[in-house]
Parts: C-alpha cells; sequence; structure tokens
C-alpha cells in the first residue's frame, strides 16, 4: 500500500514540477519581444530542454543552390513530403515543396493558446528568405489539414483546418470551421511580404497561437481557439490526429496547379524553447 502511495506521490510531484519549470519559463519570458536577430548563423547550442534540430530547403535561388534539403539529422524537423526538384528554374525562387511537422501534446496542465516557447516540439520557428526580384500570388501556405488548398478551404476534410496563407503581397490567417462562417478571415497583414523592402519573414507557431514577424518591423501575435490545434485535440469529421501541420512552399498544400507562386527562396525550421525565444 504504501509503495503504491509513494509512486502515486512521486508522479504528482513529477507533474506539479514539470508545470512550475514550464510556468517559470513562461513567467521570465513575458514582455520581451525585441525585434528578432538577422537568419540564425548556426543552430541554438543544446542547452535544457531544448530541441537543437533544424531542416532547411533551398528552393532555386542561384547563390544557395537549388533543390538542396539540408537537414542536420535529415527529417530534422519534420518531414520533407515533397523535396523541390533539382533542377536550376527560370525563374529565381519558384521550385516547391511541401513539409509536415509534428508537434509535442502539451503539459496537461496547460491548454489553449501557447503564447510562449515550451521545452520540446512545442513552437515552431519558420524562417523564410524572399526572392529579391521576382513574387506571385502563392508564396507559401502554412495549414492544420492535408487538403488545405488557400482561402480557408479544405473540401471539408477536417474541422481543424486553419491556415495562413502568403498571397502575395500580403499574408491572411484563416480561421478553422470551429469558427461560424463568415468570417473567413482572423487577421490581413498588409504587404507583410512585399517586394522592394521585405526580404525575410518569420513565423512562430504553437497550439492556437501565431506570431509572425519580418524585416521590416512586422511583429504580432495572434492568439485564437480557431487557430491551429497541435495538442491533439479531436477532430469531429475525418483526419485522425492532430499534432501536425503542413508548409507549403511556393504552392498550396493540397497540389493545384492553379495556384502555384514563387518567390520563397528558403526555408529553415526549428524549435524555439525558453533558452532561444
Ligand atoms: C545538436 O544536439 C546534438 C545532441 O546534443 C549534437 O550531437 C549536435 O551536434 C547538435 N547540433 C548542433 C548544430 O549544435
Ligand atoms: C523576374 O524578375 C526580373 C527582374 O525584375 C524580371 O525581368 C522578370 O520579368 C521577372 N520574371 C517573372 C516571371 O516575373
Amino acid at each position: 500500500m504504501r509503495i503504491v502511495f509513494g509512486g502515486v506521490a512521486f508522479l504528482v510531484l513529477f507533474w506539479a514540477t514539470e508545470c512550475v519549470i514550464e510556468r517559470v519559463a513562461v513567467d521570465n519570458i513575458e514582455g520581451s519581444f525585441e525585434l528578432l536577430e538577422p537568419w540564425p548563423t548556426a543552430s541554438p547550442k543544446p542547452q535544457g530542454c531544448c530541441d537543437n534540430s533544424s531542416t532547411t530547403v533551398y528552393l532555386g535561388a542561384g547563390k544557395i543552390g537549388s533543390g538542396v534539403v539540408d537537414s542536420i539529422t535529415y527529417g530534422g524537423v519534420g518531414q520533407v513530403v515533397v523535396a523541390p526538384g533539382s533542377i536550376s528554374p527560370l525563374v529565381p525562387c519558384s521550385l516547391r515543396a511541401l513539409l509536415k511537422v509534428t508537434f509535442d501534446k502539451l503539459p496537461s496542465c496547460i491548454d489553449g493558446c501557447l503564447r510562449y516557447p515550451l521545452c520540446g516540439k512545442r513552437m515552431l520557428r519558420v524562417d523564410l528568405e524572399l526572392s529579391p526580384t521576382n513574387r506571385s500570388y502563392f508564396m507559401f501556405d502554412i495549414g492544420d489539414s492535408v487538403s488545405n488548398d488557400g482561402y480557408g478551404g479544405d473540401y471539408s476534410d477536417q474541422t481543424n483546418d486553419a491556415e495562413i496563407d502568403a498571397v502575395f503581397p500580403n499574408v491572411y490567417v484563416r480561421p478553422s470551421d470551429h469558427c461560424p462562417d463568415p468570417p473567413r478571415l482572423l487577421a490581413t497583414y498588409t504587404d507583410a511580404v512585399k517586394l522592394g523592402s521585405v526580404n525575410r519573414i518569420t513565423l512562430f507557431i504553437s497550439n492556437e497561437h501565431i506570431r509572425i514577424t519580418n524585416d521590416q518591423g512586422l511583429n504580432q501575435i495572434l492568439c485564437h481557439k480557431c487557430l491551429f490545434a497541435l495538442n491533439g485535440q479531436p477532430d469531429p469529421s475525418v483526419g485522425g490526429v492532430n499534432q501536425d501541420i503542413y508548409i507549403a512552399l511556393n504552392r498550396v498544400i493540397a497540389d493545384r496547379a492553379d495556384r502555384y507562386g514563387f518567390g520563397v527562396c528558403s526555408a529553415r525550421l526549428s524549435w524555439v524553447c525558453p533558452e532561444s525565444y
């Protein structure tokens, strides 16, 4: 009896400790949204609970090669579902790729909008380098559903089908079907990928939360129950686990030739933790 009780007490202590650690990390982070460092030249050193893996995909800018997928451990962050082609394109930065990233569930004492990074695979950082010359139409489409095809649609496959679309020169955030229809927009970031001024855009993605920044000073946070479901939420319609997102580059997630775009030269995926935010 005592042994059983001891085990339970240990579990409770472990659970409480994890929550306290996470909350301390959260409190320390609050309010510190200084502008981002430029494109990281090296992966952050592994510290504490950080996952230092990263994946970089190149989409045909002459100077950095074409169609190269460079992952510190291959598939370091996520999975390359469709790799970019290897032929140097006529239009720079017009190769297309599709990536899938799976998140860790949150500790049981935390749910809802995760504004702050936690240990492990809880907040994804996506760094996109943009073409200095050529951009058009669907530059990227990040969605909760494998069949998202831009403008908030996914052929009604999943209820959790929130999307962030960059339709040149703007970025749109579209809610999942958990929000009544209309509105079909949670936010519009006008000129967030404008040619001639914006060269880099960085997104931070976690459960029911996104932060969007660019090198022209854009820095916005959005918390909403109709954003990405990354904590194992059930889906009332088809489609099982809700712990992943898809990232389509120079195209939409569902392959639609009428929704190809260009202008993303490379994408780097990494995990954010309290030490590296
Ligand atoms: C990331 O961490 C692993 C394990 O600690 C280590 O082997 C690897 O060299 C690290 N990579 C970088 C780029 O720091
Ligand atoms: C790409 O940009 C160059 C330089 O601005 C321009 O001459 C060319 O027409 C553009 N091509 C496309 C397909 O937009």
